[in-house]
């Protein structure tokens, strides 16, 4: 067990003004597995005494920083959901066990199966752009790719490059095979008991003076069809590690997949590459949608057959183009 130093945000948040305390919170995180490469990935702190960085590059990491961490600030223009990028990438995208972002700096380029092709960290980037946040990614080689891809590429500071057995990467550490007799009842009870508080009866999220505070969970504000979050694996791990905020590591590993079947069992913006049939999209990427329960029956319906993209303009962005080395 690990102890660690958490803001606990009081659960009354919308009714009165946040009360953030410091408590102790223990925290039953996996222990990397024998042989694996543990990563401890700078801080800020690191990045303002080191004198070896060019004040300009440090310039540069820091506004990647910034965008990373309040991505909001381009709604409309690379993001049109509630999401920042720490939503998921909590710990300014540095914590093992919750989605580390600095591993693609170091493995890519690689072959991904996602897009069927070799992709570099500006595509990884785009990719995250163009699901999770349901949003469109700032062109390659712009000034923001640019700081993005920088501060991604400085947290990997001394990993070792193409070093792929790394303790704490993505979210999958309760493997991808969901287990049986999970259902949709079993995980609205958890959800009801354990996080509606903060991201509300309804998985709509709360927010304050039009800022996001809570996000939220299905509906126009969240991770469209395609995101890596809508597989039931991928929630199951990332909540068993990371929610409820205040008590990580406390549901069981049974609750984690219930509660995560339920969230993703809820309507969300469609697919970037959606074909205008749910059925044939999943179909079409069912190494990924089997793990997803987009294209299936759900109490009546069958889950993204629909045209809503959510808050953005467009289905898929246009600069998500395919790569071949023929
Ligand atoms: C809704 C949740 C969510 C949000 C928001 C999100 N991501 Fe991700 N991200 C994921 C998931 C899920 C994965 C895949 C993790 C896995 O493989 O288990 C991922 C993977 C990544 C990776 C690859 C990490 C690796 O191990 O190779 C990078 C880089 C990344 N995201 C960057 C970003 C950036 C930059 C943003 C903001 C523009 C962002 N993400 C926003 C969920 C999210
Ligand atoms: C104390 C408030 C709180 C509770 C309780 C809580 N969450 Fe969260 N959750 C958050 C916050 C805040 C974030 C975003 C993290 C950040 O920005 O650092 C988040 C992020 C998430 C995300 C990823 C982002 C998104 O919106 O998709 C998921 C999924 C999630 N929570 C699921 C759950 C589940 C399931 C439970 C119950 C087991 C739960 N949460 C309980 C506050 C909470």
């Amino acid at each position: 067990m690990r102890t660690y130093t958490l803001m606990l945000i009081t659960t009354a948040v919308m009714a009165a003004p946040a009360v953030a305390q410091d408590v102790k919170v223990p925290i039953n995180l996996p222990e990397p597995k024998e042989g694996q490469y543990v990563h401890q990935a700078p801080s800020v702190d690191d990045l303002m005494t080191d004198e070896s960085i060019n004040p300009e590059l440090r310039k540069v990491i820091l506004k990647g920083r910034d965008m990373f961490m309040n991505t909001q600030q381009f709604r409309g223009k690379y993001v049109f959901n509630d999401m920042n990028c720490k939503t998921c990438h909590m710990g300014e995208g540095r914590l093992n066990w919750s989605g580390p972002v600095w591993p693609a700096a170091t493995t890519l380029p690689d072959y991904r199966g996602k897009n069927k092709h070799v992709n570099s960290l500006e595509e990884r980037i785009a990719g995250c752009f163009a699901y999770s946040m349901n949003g469109q990614p700032p062109a390659y080689g712009s000034d923001d790719m640019l700081a993005l891809a920088a501060y991604h590429q400085w947290l990997a500071r001394k990993a070792p490059v193409y070093e792929k057995n790394i303790a704490g990467r993505g979210f999958r550490h309760l493997g991808n095979k969901i287990p049986e007799g999970v259902s949709y009842e079993k995980g609205q009870a958890v959800y009801e008991a354990n996080c509606a508080i903060c991201h509300g009866a309804d998985g709509q999220g709360q927010k304050k003076d039009g800022k996001v505070v809570f996000p939220p969970l299905w509906g126009d504000g969240a991770y469209n069809w395609g995101a890596g979050m809508t597989r039931i694996f991928t929630a199951a791990s990332f909540i068993k590690n990371n929610m409820p905020l205040s008590k990580p590591g406390s549901l069981t590993d049974d609750e984690a997949w219930n509660v995560a079947w339920f969230i993703n069992s809820h309507e969300r913006p469609q697919d970037p590459r959606y074909t205008g049939d749910a059925r044939e999209t999943r179909e079409q990427f069912i190494g990924f949608h089997k793990h997803t329960r987009y294209g299936t029956e759900v109490n009546g319906k069958v889950l993204g057959q629909h045209d809503n993209t959510g808050g953005k303009p467009f289905l898929k962005p246009a600069n998500l183009k395919p790569r071949t080395f023929e």
